[in-house]
């Protein structure tokens, strides 16, 4: 299996090394080619998203992602910032299907700000679709609005689509992937007051009468909001467009106490896929050794399940996790009283040790 790695910026580094770490204590024939992207990617070739980066990714059967992105970015022209190479790997490999779990661990049910009782077990999985919408609408762009109760001002305008097709197939993703679970979808959208959700909601229902054995229910995303606060275990599988899913799953990610332990996965149809932790790069904290590797050696599972065809190896990733957890190491942002505070590299050792355990 061919794995291209990019390590980002920040916290990137270190994070992508535990998980490289884990993967290889597996013992399967990986390849490893790293790459520079984002603000490190921008530093040496000017661009955060470098043609061979870019190769490079497009010939591996996953990518492993760290994180992009710094403050120290901020003023750069749009198109050289670094989340631009995650638009630009999601574009060029055609990664529509985001998975997003949100799962609680039963040690961690303390890091949550939400009562325990509402969040012990908690398992949903937020399907986003990841290429459309308004992040990659076209026209977009900024110019003197041409009417309107301000004609003449300057005004910026991007634009919300769907094409039926790419509805459809986001959709059988979240179907497919309620089977293997619960048996439940909810669709958010707005379609109370606009004609992309409102053809959302049409075209997710027809595709529903091939899925007779899932549930399907429909709810707008500012209730959505709210029912992830107030109830989340009523929610197995959340299918929803890229704007709504970029936020609702970091509301969602919060319920478990801490982003720093959810993976994603990003797919395209031909089963290659992006994997990369749902955090950030946490520039303030990086270079310290103190960042939690987890959802980035939770996302290398991921990959191992959905592009590397080794759903048993995942398992056994996950499981050290959990036993790493059980053993009672913390990186700070889950640490309570009575276990113990590591960094990333010790917990990286927690895993693989768990792992060799098994
Ligand atoms: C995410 C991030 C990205 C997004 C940014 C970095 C472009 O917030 O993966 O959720 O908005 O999709
Ligand atoms: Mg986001």
């Amino acid at each position: 299996m061919n794995i291209a790695v990019l390590p980002g910026d920040g916290i990137g580094k270190e994070i992508i090394a535990e998980a490289v770490r884990v993967l290889q204590a597996l013992d399967e024939p990986f390849k490893f080619s790293f790459a520079e992207v984002g603000g490190a990617a921008f530093e040496s070739h000017g661009h955060p998203l470098p043609e061979a980066t870019l190769k490079l990714a497009q010939s591996a059967d996953a990518v492993l992602f760290g994180a992009v992105g710094d403050w120290k970015y901020d003023a750069l022209e749009p198109h050289l910032r670094p989340e631009q190479a995650i638009l630009g790997l999601r574009k060029a490999l055609r990664l529509f299907a985001n998975f997003r779990p949100a799962i609680c661990y039963s040690e961690l049910t303390q890091a949550s700000s939400l009562k325990p009782e509402l969040i012990a077990g908690l398992d949903l999985l937020i399907v986003r679709e990841l290429t459309g919408d308004i992040y990659f609408g076209q026209p977009r762009g900024r110019r003197d609005a041409p009417d309107g109760p301000f004609a003449g001002a300057p005004e910026a305008f991007d634009t919300m689509r769907y094409a039926r097709p790419e509805i459809e197939r986001i959709a059988r993703v979240a179907f497919a992937a309620a089977r293997k679970r619960r048996g439940k979808v909810t669709s958010v959208d707005k379609a109370n007051v606009l004609a992309t959700f409102q053809f959302w909601r049409e075209v997710v229902t027809e595709v529903h009468a091939d899925y007779h054995d899932v549930a399907l229910d429909h709810m707008y995303v500012d209730n959505a909001a709210m029912q992830l606060v107030k109830a989340p275990k009523s929610f197995d599988v959340i299918v929803t467009g890229n704007m709504f899913g970029d936020i609702l799953s970091d509301e969602a990610a919060m319920l478990t106490g801490t982003i720093g332990m959810l993976p994603s996965a990003s797919l395209n149809d031909q089963g290659q896929g992006l994997y990369e932790p749902s955090h950030g790069s946490a520039p303030d904290i990086a270079g310290q050794g103190i960042a939690n590797p987890l959802a980035t050696i939770l996302s290398a599972a991921m990959m191992l399940r959905h592009s590397g065809n080794r759903a048993e190896q995942a398992l056994r990733v996950e499981n050290a996790v959990k036993c790493a957890l059980a053993s009672g190491v913390r990186t700070p942002d889950i640490w309570s009283e009575g276990t113990s505070k590591v960094g990333t590299r010790a917990m990286g050792d927690a895993v693989i040790e768990a792992l060799q355990a098994q």
